[in-house]
């Protein structure tokens, strides 16, 4: 029998690739790839591209001219393939611009992977006639990708993405997602909920539901009316096994009353809540086509406050757009101030060819972004040091995740995405555990475990408890 091939995805960019690279792994599962952790070996290589910012997009490039060298000094042949945002972007450039690309793959032909990987290997060795697939087919490709194995799911430990909306029907003038991921889609709720119930018999305990626009969910029900969010949500948090829920991207605008009382009335919806503003200024949020302004903002973050008291925000933000000015760039700064965030992600506006704000008139110098992202950033990190200070002493449960650094201890992640180091045996992994939090560095809290269902007897363990953790150094 001849050597299994050897499959070696990485992924640039947000979740949904993480959450694609899975797919794409497991489809070609079927096709005999098993996977690798390197390059070097690997027969096949994906690219799976994010094409948000100029640098990520970028990075394509670079990474394929490694490759080529590598392949070279290796005096070996691998196929290699593009996928992602890139490729659904460039398409066919990507054989113009760079050498040794069999395949350029779109976000919507993932489930195409073996028939297209097939015919690459047939062309062998003439890779001027690349193939590039990236249609927007009329199927479901979630119809056609291959679930994970159970050994697959074991692998990737107890917390899973399931993507349940894709694409963004909402332009905002900066962002090329509507052109790379299309139209809004959402995914039936039953196919989701089979996704779900597979993914906890494999051992996961938390999913986190992604999407472009994951709050515009509308879903068919059984009985193909559409369902919100907020009743997917609640159904997740009923499958047996499955502990905790998250969702990530929201937009502001769509975060209506049955989302916000499903956080008052769900335990295991995550108090932690990732609200993109992009900006504090009513005039830039304008141009930008966000669709609300800076009060509806602080309306929503108030709503779910009173919904949920413990709950945390995180964000996104961008920088120097066309026009902003300091007064502008001083409302950002304010609203940072006054909602307080826990985490946060901020960005320099990059231009991105087709999109409406790419030809407004006035583009900020980089040295005035450059100012600005540092303020912001000195700013939100301020803010994160004070929520995770202030987390010293609280008691919270802690889903444990995987081994730590040093030998008897494990990470678990708090209800805000922190992650917690503790002292543990590795068959709790995988249980939720009681922490009361005893240091804090830049990095991680640490802790000590109090109970929980591992700990307390759960699963048919002897209850124990273990001692005192050590501080980490961040
Ligand atoms: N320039 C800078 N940041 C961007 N983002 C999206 N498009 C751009 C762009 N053109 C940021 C937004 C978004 C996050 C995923 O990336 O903040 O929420
Ligand atoms: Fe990047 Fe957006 Fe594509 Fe995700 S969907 S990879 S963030 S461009």
């Amino acid at each position: 029998m001849s050597e299994p091939r050897k499959l070696y995805v990485r992924s640039f960019g947000c979740q949904m690739n993480v959450y694609d690279a899975q797919r794409m792994t497991d489809t070609l599962a079927k096709e005999g790839f098993v996977e690798t952790d390197t390059a070097e070996d690997a027969d096949l290589v994906i690219l799976n591209t994010c094409h948000i910012r100029e640098k990520a997009a970028e990075k394509v490039y670079s990474e394929l001219g490694r490759l080529r060298v590598a392949q070279e000094e290796a005096g070996r042949r691998q196929m290699v393939a593009v996928a992602g945002c890139v490729a659904q972007a460039e398409g066919a450039e990507i054989l113009k611009r760079a050498r040794g690309v069999d395949l350029v793959v779109g976000p919507q032909s993932y489930h195409k992977l073996p028939e297209l990987v097939a015919d690459a290997e047939r062309r062998g060795s003439n890779r001027r006639a690349g193939i590039v697939e990236t249609e927007f087919p009329v199927e479901d490709k979630f119809d056609f990708l291959a679930p994970p194995s159970r050994q697959a799911i074991a692998r990737r430990g107890p917390t899973a993405f399931v993507t349940v909306q894709e694409g963004c029907d909402k332009f905002c003038t900066f962002c090329v997602v509507p052109y790379t991921r299309g139209a809004e889609v959402s995914r039936p709720v039953a196919k989701i909920l089979d996704e779900v119930a597979r993914l906890a018999d494999g051992g996961v305990r938390e999913v986190t539901l992604i999407g472009q626009n994951v709050n515009a969910y509308h879903g068919a029900d059984a009985g193909g009316r559409p369902a919100g969010l907020a009743e997917l949500v609640r159904k997740v948090a009923e499958v047996p096994g499955i502990a905790r829920v998250r969702y990530t991207t929201s937009h502001p605008r769509d975060m209506d009353d049955e989302l916000i009382a499903a956080h008052r009335e769900l335990p295991a919806l995550m108090p932690y809540l990732h609200l993109p503003v992009q900006s504090g200024s009513n005039r830039i949020l304008a141009a930008m086509n966000r669709k609300h302004d800076r009060e509806l903002f602080f309306a929503t973050v108030e709503r779910v406050r009173a919904a949920r008291p413990d709950i945390a925000f995180s964000s996104d933000f961008i920088v120097g757009f066309p026009g902003e000015t300091d007064e502008d760039f001083a409302d950002t700064m304010d609203l940072v101030e006054r909602v307080g965030f826990a985490g946060a992600f901020s960005f320099k506006y990059s231009s991105r060819p087709g999109t409406p704000a790419a030809t407004m008139e006035v583009q900020l110098p980089e040295e005035v972004k450059s100012q600005r992202i540092y303020a912001l950033q000195a700013l939100l990190d301020r803010q994160k040091a004070a929520f995770d200070a202030a987390c010293r002493g609280r008691r919270f449960e802690i889903l444990l995740e995987k081994p730590g650094r040093f030998p008897g201890q494990l990470i678990g992640r708090s209800p805000y995405l922190q992650s917690v180091v503790v002292e543990a045996p590795r068959e709790a992994i995988g249980t939720l555990a009681t922490v009361e939090v005893r240091a804090v560095s830049t990095k991680s809290l640490s802790g000590d475990i109090i109970g929980g269902e591992f700990f307390a007897g759960g699963a048919g363990v002897e209850p124990r408890l273990v001692g005192q953790s050590e501080t980490v150094e961040a």
